[in-house]
């Protein structure tokens, strides 16, 4: 199996991170895949908001603490417990955003997001794609953060993704259906 098939198949989302950051040419080789992904007619309208500064992960994570409250039930009590992350506590946390009005722009984001989690795989980064934390970025609150941190206007929250060297093995993979392809030949 070549490189790129291997980071593929090797590549779990990543629930547990060591505090420890990654470096600045790990996190720039990781956003220039996530920009190198196609999109739809070459829009290219979606936006990345590299999230490593302390005080601001406290904040999001305080707001998630707020809003998930009263959520369901299992979100309020997982937000409830003492060391509640939304991000699992990983140091690094891309918030991908795009255009609402453009279309496919969801499409758009989501190969992004995949081209930063095998590019974080291939240099042995955790990574994991989150859609949860839309509940805070779709509250009031929540958007004036994307606001005050420089989201454009015009665009939301498509998904979160959580980045950071792993704290131990990667899980073992979920089992994948097989009974999912069809060949006409
Ligand atoms: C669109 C999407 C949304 C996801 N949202 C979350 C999430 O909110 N929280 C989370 O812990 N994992 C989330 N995941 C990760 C999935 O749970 C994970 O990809 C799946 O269980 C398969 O495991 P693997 O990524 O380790 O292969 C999401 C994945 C995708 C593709």
């Amino acid at each position: 199996m070549n490189e790129t098939l291997e980071v593929i198949k090797r590549r779990r989302s990543i629930r547990n991170y060591r505090p420890d950051q990654i470096t600045d040419s790990e996190l720039e080789a990781i956003l220039e895949a996530a920009i190198s992904a196609p999109s739809a007619m070459n829009q290219q309208k979606w936006h990345f908001t590299v999230i490593q500064n302390q005080d601001v992960l406290k904040r999001i994570t305080d707001l998630a603490k707020e809003v998930m409250k009263s959520g369901p039930e299992p979100m309020a009590k997982r937000a409830a417990e003492p060391d509640f992350s939304p991000f699992f506590h990983a140091p690094t946390v891309i918030i991908v955003t795009g255009d609402s009005a453009g279309r496919f722009v969801q499409i758009d984001c989501s190969l992004a997001a995949q081209n930063i989690v095998l590019a974080a795989e291939s240099l042995d980064i955790g990574s994991c794609i989150m859609t949860s934390p839309e509940i805070i970025f779709k509250s009031q609150e929540g958007r004036e953060l994307m606001k005050e941190l420089g989201v454009p206007e015009g665009y939301a929250h498509v998904c979160t993704v959580a980045l950071g060297y792993k704290d131990g093995d990667s899980p073992p993979a979920k089992p994948r259906r097989k009974d999912v392809i069809d060949y006409i030949r």
